[in-house]
């Protein structure tokens, strides 16, 4: 079973979160386990503070060291395996489907998520293992990031989607973007569901999936295929979409 804390301000938010749909039934069939941890709780400050004045002055306030260490540690204290702790930031590296599947392998991840301000350095440089942001964007805190990255990794898990291919032919999981898919009537209001989908014929029908996947890549996620190696058919068919766009 994969462990998951998340150390936050607002523990509250995650409720909703952890409490519905796959998430709540990944943790309900012991596939993962959710803790949310409020590391104000560990603050040393006699009023409970977790922030500070940075110093060399300037706007804004940094989160402290002590409490995010503290926490850790508590949450770490009977652990087995060595946790990854994912710090979320801006600053961080992008998250994307290959940083979900890398992490889905962990046993123990712990999520930090700070809230309007800053992160005392030390944080960066002695507690945390990796930092991860979810786009190039400004956010209040790290609460969002954290659910749309656990939720993420979670889906992964085995057992966790009710068909286990579902998670193969998703966008990005073979570098490409999902074909198009079509359900009953076929057809509605006089538009007409693709001739192959409807043969039976599962070879053609997998053919068309590919070519189909391929060319929504091109039209809407051309770098992607940067790093995808192509075919001489798939280039020549790239080749051919490029004229057409071309020739209007
Ligand atoms: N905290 C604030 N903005 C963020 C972002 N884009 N990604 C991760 N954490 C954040």
């Amino acid at each position: 079973m994969m462990q998951i804390d998340v150390l936050s301000l607002f523990p509250d938010m995650f409720t909703g979160v952890f409490q519905s749909s796959i998430l709540k039934k990944a943790a309900d069939n012991d596939l993962a386990s959710f803790h949310v941890t409020d590391y104000r709780d560990f603050s040393l400050d006699k009023h409970h503070r977790v922030d500070d004045y940075p110093y060399g002055g300037g706007a804004g306030m940094v989160l402290t060291a002590q409490p995010l260490f503290d926490a850790v540690d508590h949450v770490t204290a009977q652990a087995k395996a060595k946790p990854r702790v994912i710090l979320m930031t801006p600053q961080g590296e992008r998250f994307d489907h290959q940083k979900a599947v890398e992490l889905s392998k962990e046993e123990h991840l712990i999520f930090i998520c700070g809230h309007y301000e800053g992160y005392d350095e030390r944080i960066r440089e002695h507690l945390v293992t990796d930092e991860l942001s979810i786009g190039d964007y400004v956010l209040t805190g790290g609460e969002l990031p954290a659910m749309v990255m656990i939720d993420s990794v979670v889906r992964l898990l085995p057992g966790v989607l009710g068909n286990e291919a579902s998670p193969i032919a998703d966008s990005f999981s073979n570098g490409l973007l999902e074909h198009p898919q079509y359900t009953r009537p076929a057809d509605f209001r006089g538009m007409k569901v693709p001739e192959v989908l409807l043969s039976g014929h599962h070879k053609n029908i997998e053919a068309w999936r590919h070519k189909e996947s391929l060319r929504r890549t091109f039209e809407r996620r051309p770098d992607l295929l940067e790093n995808y190696p192509l075919s001489e058919q798939e280039k020549q068919w790239i080749n051919d979409w490029q004229q057409a766009k071309k020739n209007g």
